[in-house]
């Protein structure tokens, strides 16, 4: 499938189980305009990380077509589970092996990358001696060095504390104003919508509201309080 200019992550009636007769994924449609940031927003094993993994290539639908703008960059909800070199200019060069890049370009595209997530004095530090925040970052920058025109995040900010937490949002709200990025961010935590352009609700392996964060937003937290009332 082709994507017009407009839109950087499409899917189109995505079908998928991962056990028959229990279908978690159920002509699941979804658009992210290009340059936006969007979160997909949903209870607990309603389908996100699925969804998002088969956006990113790593599972294949039973059915229905995905579309992308690349490079694909993807930031686990664990960054333990990502970063993988002894420090931190390492991890970011290690992205970049494929691309066989002179060594003068590779230092540059390290250095851009860690100053775009204001980790410029970080390049030496061992991973083990960061944040939990700043591994995040260092994961994103992995992203931008390889210049990956979307972002797929996973609960990013699920283990992080929550002055760190609103700090990478701002961060990845800043990167799609700045650099024309498209990102798509799973989230449960409502006070992230502040920062992005729109959402979606996955319900049912389908998404049953798209568009205005606030709207969203009013409409989780009456449902939240009725189930309560319910209980
Ligand atoms: N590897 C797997 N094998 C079998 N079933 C799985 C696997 N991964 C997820 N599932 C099931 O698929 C459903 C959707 O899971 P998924 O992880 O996509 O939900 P989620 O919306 O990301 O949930 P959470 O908010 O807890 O992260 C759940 O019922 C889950 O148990
Ligand atoms: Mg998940």
């Amino acid at each position: 499938m082709t994507l017009n200019d407009a839109t950087a992550i499409q899917a189109k009636d995505l079908c998928f189980s991962w056990t028959e007769n229990k279908p978690i994924l159920n002509a699941c449609t979804l658009e992210v305009p290009k340059g936006e940031f969007w979160m997909l927003l949903g209870t607990n094993g309603s389908g996100k990380s699925t969804l998002l993994r088969l956006l990113a290539g790593l599972l294949k639908p039973t059915s229905g077509t995905v579309a992308l703008h690349s490079p694909v960059g993807f930031v686990f909800q664990n960054p333990d589970h990502q970063l993988v070199m002894p420090t931190v200019g390492a991890d970011i060069a290690f992205g970049l092996v494929e691309e066989a890049l002179p060594t003068l370009m590779l230092r540059l595209r390290v250095e851009e990358a860690l100053s775009a997530v204001n980790l410029e004095s970080f390049q030496r530090r061992p991973i083990y001696a960061l944040s939990g925040g700043q591994k995040q970052r260092v994961a994103i920058a992995g992203a931008i060095a390889r210049h990956c025109e979307v972002l797929l995040l996973d609960e990013p900010t699920a283990l992080l504390d929550p002055d760190s937490q609103l700090d990478l949002v701002a961060q990845v709200q800043a990167l799609v104003k700045h650099r024309g990025i498209t990102a798509l961010w799973v989230t449960h935590r409502l006070e992230e919508l502040e920062y992005c352009d729109g959402a979606f609700l996955l319900e049912q392996g389908q998404v049953v509201d798209r568009g205005n964060p606030q709207r969203l937003k009013q409409r989780l937290m009456q449902s939240e309080e009725s189930s309560l009332t319910q209980e």
